[in-house]
């Protein structure tokens, strides 16, 4: 096949769920090509895990239908399931069992035997780099791999895609750095889906991200087209802290400009500076009024910083907007 053309490798097809009078997902649609990592970012409760028991067969949607490798996830399901490694969000580690042990019973659940059993067990503990843990008990792993063993348990039967319920919560920064990698190198060669809260995560480890709030998927875009598009600009604002300047008096000010939209005073670390983050409506650019404020207040302005708008504001934006929507 022709490596450059994009090929579904998972579609979801107006997907909704409903638990008695919750509706946990709405109508959601969406793709994902072959060789992307997408992140899937909502809230808690948006939907994320609903989304992904849907695609790997563990739960039937509503209404709608979702396809993996081509394969209907409700009528075709074996095949669905065959080409998907799944981490759950809470994973069913038998926590007694030595690593080797466990990862022996899974390749024997997906019926590999003897010589092959081995082989597949042998490719997945380099992937995740288990080796060393091998006669550890599972219990006795930190969070981090244990996560690692999820992964192996994913990929003991080579599947084209994975689907990864928050692979990095709960893992301290070193942790999740080393899954992180793990993650990127795996998906050199795979479909990638995961979900999580960490935007900071989306944004150096997937190519595109779907965010989802209240069940409905409210966005679909490149992370830098994102906070292209939604992201708001902001201004921070650096002044002297000194008996005769009224920080309160300028704040006051600050928020009275023409340009302006909201303010924030922000605490630093230096005892001797004060500062504002100020966001302007429509990307306005407030710095001419702003220095004209310092002046007035007769304050000794130390800095004047343009910042872009973050991934951050986009999501909070996104996800209010959708529970505004919901509770009217
Ligand atoms: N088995 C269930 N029975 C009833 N309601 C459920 C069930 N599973 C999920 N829900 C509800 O459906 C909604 C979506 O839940 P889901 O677990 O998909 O959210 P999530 O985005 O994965 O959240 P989190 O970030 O907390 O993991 C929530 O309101 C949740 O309470
Ligand atoms: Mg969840």
């Amino acid at each position: 096949m022709d490596g450059l053309m994009t090929e579904a490798m998972i579609r979801a097809d107006s997907l909704s769920k409903r638990y008695g009078a919750v509706e946990a997902l709405k109508e959601a649609s969406f793709v994902v090509n072959r060789g992307e990592i997408v992140g899937f970012l909502g809230p808690n409760g948006a939907g994320k895990t609903t989304t992904m028991k849907i695609l790997t067969g563990y739960i039937s949607p509503t209404s709608g239908r979702a396809e993996v490798a081509g394969h209907d996830v409700e009528t075709d399901s074996v095949e669905a399931r065959r080409a998907i490694g799944y981490l759950p969000e809470h994973t069913p580690l038998y926590t007694e069992m030595l690593v080797s042990e466990y990862l022996e019973y899974v390749a024997e659940m997906r019926g590999y035997k003897g010589a092959e059993a081995k082989k597949r067990i042998k490719k997945v503990v380099e992937e995740t780099d288990l080796g060393a843990k091998l006669g550890a008990e599972i219990r006795a792993l930190s969070k981090g791999y244990r996560q690692r063993v999820g992964l192996a348990q994913a990929l003991v039967h080579e599947p084209p895609i994975l689907i990864l319920d928050e692979p990095l919560s709960g893992l301290d920064p070193n942790q999740a750095a080393g899954v992180r990698d793990l993650i990127r190198a795996l998906g050199r060669e795979r479909t990638v889906i995961l979900s999580t809260h960490n935007l900071a995560e989306v944004q150096v480890t997937c190519q595109r991200v779907l965010i989802i709030a209240g069940g409905r998927l409210v966005a679909d875009d490149t992370p830098e087209g994102l906070t292209a598009s939604r992201g708001r600009p902001r201004l921070l604002v650096t002044m002297k802290r000194e008996p005769s300047f009224d920080a309160s008096a300028f704040e006051a000010r600050l928020r009275a400009l023409s340009a302006v939209e909201n303010v924030r005073a922000i605490g630093l670390d230096d005892p001797g500076e004060i500062a504002f983050e100020l966001t302007s409506a429509s990307g306005a650019d407030a710095r001419a009024e702003v220095f004209h404020a310092a002046v007035e207040s007769r304050g000794v302005l130390l800095g004047l910083e343009r910042r872009g708008g973050d991934l951050e504001d986009v999501f909070r934006s996104l996800t209010t907007e959708a529970s505004k929507e919901r509770a009217s």
